[in-house]
């Protein structure tokens, strides 16, 4: 049994998510939950912590490379969780997602070009476009009369048929709005994207949370025509809550491509790894499957505990999550602008959230809540908006 429940203590840690609520809400803030940024409010499998023990008492930090059990472990773990078979050639370490990202774009884009992106989505992927010089086709994500989003094919097809459209980068499971897309409906946008020579980044860095009922396809499993127009990223770090050890893995399984991302990464230098990030990672591939296990089973009671918030109030809908452990509340209902939203939920609830629009102008209305706390916090959330529900 692993420990979910303890709230840990944020007045020795420089969080990100906490210094957030400080910063925009000034020193009367105290009390607000942050449920924000994509990170847990757990400490990590202990496995990994033991680990990560055994590498500082070893002492020696010197240039090092990836060894033949790293790549073992995340293979199997994709093997085992996943159904899919990488080759170690296909594997680059790296540090975070985005950089590996904006190294994806750099190799396979010129400034100029345009990009795919479907908002409403995890907003870096604006500025990994915007930064490389290229032009944003945005190819909006619909929500359908059950709330539940969905791809528009046609709009996708017009835009990947641009001239200068070379790129698309897919979130898969999607953040924000928690899709985790059907192999059907990742193969109509393979066939549409390699029809026109549009290679596709997928960040599929929130790959390790489905709910039950869903299950993660891996991009490039759909086929060897797909796997030729791929770039995957992957990472331990959303699954197992590393972020600050900034370690990834991108499997590019076609030789040209991954040429050209090694060139494009060499060219700033290189993508560089950290001692204690492929240790972290590498532990939990190899020993963290039973506390993932556990994680998943506590978030799905985490987000039984929306859901009855969602129920229980006329004015705030729950929009389903397949995956992540981000959900998306619908609060159109309530006719405020964005500003309104923003401070309604901050200084009359209490709570800091992600804003829906900051993930494009789709998501105005919306907030992003992050359920990977301890069930007490996330009660204490919800109660803390029903009062001001009440009291509006
Ligand atoms: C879809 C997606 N990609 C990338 C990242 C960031 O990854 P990294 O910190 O490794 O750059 C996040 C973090 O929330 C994310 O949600």
């Amino acid at each position: 049994m692993y420990d979910f429940d303890t709230v840990i203590d944020h007045s020795q840690l420089a969080s990100e998510k906490w210094a957030a609520v400080r910063q925009d809400m000034g020193p009367n803030s105290d009390d607000v939950l942050a449920l924000s940024v994509a990170d847990m409010e757990f400490t990590t499998a202990p496995e990994i912590i033991e680990a990560l023990h055994r590498a500082v008492d070893g002492g020696v930090f010197g240039y090092e490379y990836c060894t033949d059990a790293y790549y073992e472990a995340l293979q199997s773990w994709m093997s085992e969780h996943h159904h899919w078979n990488i080759r170690k050639e296909w594997i680059t370490p790296s540090d975070g997602v985005m950089t590996a990202v904006f190294t994806g774009l750099r190799a396979v884009t010129h400034p100029g070009d345009a990009v795919i992106i479907q908002r409403p989505v995890y907003y870096p992927f604006t500025n990994a476009a915007l930064r490389n010089g290229l032009t944003i086709l945005n190819n909006e994500l619909v929500q359908n009369a059950a709330g539940r989003y969905e791809m528009d094919y046609e709009d996708l097809e017009r835009k990947a048929s641009e001239p200068r459209c070379t790129a698309m980068i897919l979130c898969n499971p999607h953040n924000p709005v928690g899709r985790v897309w059907s192999a059907e409906e990742l193969r109509r946008l393979a066939d549409i994207c390699v029809r026109h020579g549009v290679t596709i980044l997928a960040d599929e860095i929130h790959a390790d949370f489905a709910y039950p009922g869903h299950e993660v396809t891996m991009f490039s499993t759909l086929g060897e025509d797909v796997a030729a127009h791929c770039m995957e990223f992957t990472a331990p770090s959303k699954t197992f809550n590393l972020a600050g050890l900034i370690t990834s893995n991108v499997v590019i399984p076609d030789a040209a491509l991954r040429r050209s991302f090694g060139i494009a990464a060499d060219n700033v230098a290189g993508l560089s790894v950290n001692h204690f990030g492929l240790v972290a990672c590498q532990a939990a591939y190899e020993h963290g499957a039973d506390w993932l296990n556990e994680l998943r089973t506590y978030l799905n009671g985490n987000l039984e505990v929306l859901r009855e918030f969602a129920s229980g109030n006329d004015a705030i809908d729950l929009v389903e999550p397949e995956g992540t452990y981000l959900a998306w509340l619908d609060c159109r209902k309530l006719k405020m602008s964005a500003e309104e939203l923003r401070d309604f939920m901050r200084y009359q609830a209490r709570v800091y959230f992600d804003e829906g629009v900051l993930f494009g102008d789709g998501g105005a209305g919306f907030e992003r809540v992050n359920i990977a706390c301890p069930r007490s916090m996330l009660e204490r959330a919800c109660e803390g908006v029903e009062q001001a529900l009440k009291h509006r």
